[in-house]
């Protein structure tokens, strides 16, 4: 799978690209990752300036349409493989785990950056790109949401995870949209804190059992919005 991004800050993502799971997914070729800086399409090729004041007034700067648009159709023709495209803004739809699993089938996602006050209207106009958010906050810019997506999607193409039954038992994987159970490695005791008998007796059934009434009051507790989500999905696993 392709990534392109496109960003004021392609350093940011330079340790990033450069550890764990998804450098070892680029060294597999599994994923291809290319970085692109906006203020190469600068038309002032000096100063090299995308941003300017926004018409009407109001705090911060905004970028403006001429080098965005230039960039992303230019990026765009690089590939012909066919792209997702996405803008990274506080205003845009959430992104789940069900968008992940859906941009997973993608062949290439181009993910465009905003920074200050986001893009001029018109580069969602003219580009189109679906306007994707990773939560309800906002941060100083689009790269690290850039990074979140990347790392939800890369997860879920095959070969990139050593176990891919891990997935399936993630909170909010398609086999399950409840939060994980709790999970103990050795030692069995700590500081008086010891590992439920349960998951030492052996006993698969009563395991899997005990895993599932955790899943089920851990998110009753904490995100009892999921519950219901998941009975919407049993009783209606299309929609
Ligand atoms: N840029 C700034 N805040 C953001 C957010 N919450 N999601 C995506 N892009 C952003």
């Amino acid at each position: 799978m392709r990534f392109d991004i496109v960003t004021l800050f392609p350093a940011l993502f330079e340790g990033y690209l450069g550890e764990g799971l998804l450098n070892k997914a680029i060294k597999n070729e599994l994923v291809d990752i290319h970085r692109h800086d906006l203020r190469d399409f600068a038309p002032d090729s000096v100063h090299r300036p995308v941003d300017d004041k926004p018409f009407g007034g109001g705090p911060g700067m905004l970028i403006q349409v001429e080098p965005t648009v230039k960039c992303v159709e230019a990026v765009q023709a690089m590939s012909p493989m066919p792209a997702r495209k996405i803008l990274l803004t506080p205003g845009g739809k959430r992104f789940d785990q069900r968008m992940a699993e859906e941009f997973a089938t993608d062949q290439r996602l181009i993910l465009l950056c905003g920074r200050y006050e986001g893009f001029d209207q018109r580069v969602t106009d003219i580009w189109q790109p679906e306007e994707i958010s990773i939560g309800d906050f906002v941060l100083n810019g689009g790269e690290v949401a850039a990074m979140v997506i990347i790392e939800a999607v890369i997860r879920l193409i095959p070969g990139v995870l050593g176990d891919q039954q891990s997935n399936i038992d993630d909170s909010f994987s398609q086999g399950n949209r409840l939060l994980e159970f709790p999970q103990y490695t050795r030692p069995r005791e700590f500081r008086g804190h010891t590992v439920p008998d349960v998951l030492t007796g052996g006993d698969h059934g009563a395991i899997a059992k005990w895993r599932a009434e955790q899943s089920r009051l851990r998110t009753q507790a904490r995100r009892s919005d999921l519950l219901v989500e998941s009975e919407n999905d049993i009783k209606n696993p299309n929609a």
